[in-house]
């Protein structure tokens, strides 16, 4: 018999459908054991979100600054695995509050250690860089990644952007204005992750875990665009110099910490709507001269290593 652990946060429901999805085969399979164990804080964040508090999950989201958590003391933490399944959000470039709340405490120590983990991601589209961060997270917790696929919403950058904001301030996944697509992951993309479950059931299986990713990666697990990377690095640069600035001024409901915040909302919009646009043609102008390097990232960021 072999034990599989899901572990995952979700506050739309999004993220346990696709783990639903790529766990499918080993659901039905007798001869795997297998569980769901959802991160609880101690104070959740709202869904829908309320303006202040989207913007005010910044600081913390990128700085990685842990919460408290609750129902630790589960029995599904107290054993080991044949394989953690790992399913996360990105927050602002990072592991969302929740999951890097997990990775950093020290149940997740005796969960990961000298364990085969694929990591699992639900996005808008911008992924690349919070995975390096998890990465890291997990090989100092002693895991051993050997898998990760990422579903993201495929609409173009801006038009996702509009589409989640709308989703996260009205908690509803709808077409916005009866115009726009749906946001987040497609209703598709997320019924045909069942797909990766018969390789993820035959490594787990067989407990050779060496070709999973290049197995997975032949499904389509990670499609990378060059440009979010490009974007994802520099917005990091950004989002370091603000996160700093705004974190050291002040607690919570410090109201020179909310007055920057405000700043900040309206600054990560223009980021959004007139320098990334300005990013990607620079991007589009050097293309010829970086293709090497862009191919040689691509590569990188669809594998499990880290750096
Ligand atoms: C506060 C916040 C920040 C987010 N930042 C990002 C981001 O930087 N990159 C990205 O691809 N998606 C981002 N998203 C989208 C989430 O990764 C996720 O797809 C969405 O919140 C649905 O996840 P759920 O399963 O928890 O409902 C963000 C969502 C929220 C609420």
């Amino acid at each position: 018999m072999k034990n599989v652990l899901v572990v995952y946060y979700t506050q739309s429901g999004q993220l346990l459908n696709i783990a639903k999805n790529i766990t499918n085969k080993l659901e039905s399979s007798k001869d795997v054991n297998l569980s769901f164990y959802e991160i609880k804080l101690k104070e959740n964040f709202p869904f829908p979100w309320d303006k202040t508090s989207f913007y005010d999950a910044f600081p913390e989201s990128f700085l990685q600054i842990p919460s408290d958590l609750s129902d630790l003391d589960n029995p599904l933490l107290q054993q080991k695995y044949d394989l953690v399944i790992f399913a996360y959000q990105v927050w602002y470039l990072s592991p969302s509050i929740p999951i890097n709340s997990f990775l950093k405490n020290k149940v997740a120590k005796q969960l990961f250690e000298n364990t085969p983990v694929i990591t699992v991601i639900g996005c808008r589209n911008m992924w690349v860089m919070a995975q390096e961060k998890v990465k890291k997270l997990l090989f100092d917790n002693k895991a051993n990644l050997v898998g990760h696929i990422s579903l993201f919403d495929r609409h173009p950058n801006h038009i996702s952007v509009i589409t989640i904001l709308d989703w996260a301030f009205t908690g509803v996944k709808r077409n916005f204005l009866g115009i726009f697509p749906k946001p987040g992951v497609s209703d598709e993309d997320i019924e045909n992750s069942k797909r990766f479950s018969s390789d993820i059931l035959e490594a787990v299986r067989s407990n050779k875990f060496s070709d999973l990713q290049e197995k997975l990666l032949k499904q389509g697990a990670v499609i990378i665009k060059p440009f979010l990377i490009v974007t994802d690095k520099r917005a990091n640069q950004i989002f370091s110099k603000w996160s700093n600035f705004i974190y050291k001024n002040g607690e919570r409901d410090d109201a020179s910490r909310r007055k920057w915040l405000n700043v900040f909302s309206y600054y990560l919009m223009f980021a959004i709507w007139v320098i990334a646009p300005i990013v990607f043609i620079v991007y589009l102008l050097t293309y010829p001269f970086t293709m090497g390097k862009r191919k040689k990232e691509k590569k990188y960021y669809s594998l499990t290593q880290l750096k």
